[in-house]
């Protein structure tokens, strides 16, 4: 075979690394695929196609037709459709698809979480007294702080909120990992935070909240991932390329 063609669903620091080593490897042709949701995406190494392919079975039009022998799922965690796409489509038509995923965080001593399946069941979590609340999870699914009015919310997001949401106690604020622990430590105590609502996302780049939470004795409502994908799944950028190197083998040692 000629040189592996292979289609990496990004949207995260890992698909970044995980292109820019097979980039610098150049033994294969490499495209990445941006949903295209952050204004101002990050620079990428290898060539970019940005936006939804309109479901499972047109990504699975899109791989025929661009003659990729392998599809790498390396989005977000949280970004379950796209996953379940993933493996439909691979499947459909006969190549490997391959889960690049983060492993989840776990809970340390100190640490005071409350496990949660959803954004809604966080916010119904807060109960009925005024609190005050960082919305660490994004602008998708922040407008279901509207069911409890009564909390005082800090959102911290990397695009704005659209439509701004109908709350009169709400901060925003714009910003994109990593966060220090220094940086975080201080935003908590500068709004006087007492819950956290986060995603387990896993990773280094927004970890640094869950240690700051646990530092200032404040309680996270972590809202867990949905079950584990059907496909294959790894959990570092370095396994990822061992798989790989694991599938084409020869075409990888010459270089094609
Ligand atoms: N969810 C999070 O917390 C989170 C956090 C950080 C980054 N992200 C990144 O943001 C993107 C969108 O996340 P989401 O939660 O909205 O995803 P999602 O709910 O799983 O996907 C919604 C739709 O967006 C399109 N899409 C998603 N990722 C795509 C990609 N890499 N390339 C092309 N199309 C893509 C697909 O549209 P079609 O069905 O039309 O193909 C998909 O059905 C993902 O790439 C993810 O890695 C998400």
């Amino acid at each position: 075979m000629g040189r592996p063609r292979i289609l990496i669903l990004g949207g995260t620091n890992e698909a970044r690394l995980l292109a820019e080593a097979l980039a610098a490897r150049d033994d294969c042709d490499v495209l990445l695929s941006l949903a295209g949701r952050t204004e101002k995406p990050a620079a990428q190494p290898v060539p970019v196609r940005t936006g939804g392919f309109g479901g499972a079975a047109a990504l699975a039009d899109f791989l025929k037709a661009g003659g990729y022998d392998l599809l790498i799922d390396a989005t977000h965690p949280f970004a379950e459709r796209i996953s379940t796409n993933a493996a439909h489509a691979a499947e459909a038509i006969g190549i490997t698809a391959i889960a690049l995923r983060r492993p989840e965080w776990q809970r340390l001593p100190g640490d005071h979480w409350r496990d949660v399946r959803s954004i809604p069941a966080a916010i119904g979590a807060l109960g009925l007294s005024p609190r005050r609340v960082f919305v660490a999870t994004g602008r998708q699914g922040a407008h279901h702080a509207e069911a409890a009015a009564q909390h005082h919310y800090l959102i911290r997001s990397v695009d704005p909120v659209e439509p701004p949401l109908t709350l009169a106690n709400v901060d925003y604020i714009l910003d994109r990992g990593p966060f220090t622990l220094e940086g975080e430590l201080a935003l908590l105590r500068q709004h006087h935070i007492d819950v956290i609502i986060a995603k387990n996302s896993g990773g280094a780049a927004t970890y640094a909240k869950i240690e700051a939470a646990r530092l200032l004795g404040i309680e996270v409502l972590m809202v867990a991932r949905a079950e584990a994908s059907a496909v294959k799944t790894v959990e570092t950028v370095a396994a990822a390329l061992a798989a790989i190197d694991h599938l084409f083998p020869s075409a990888m040692k010459r270089g094609v």
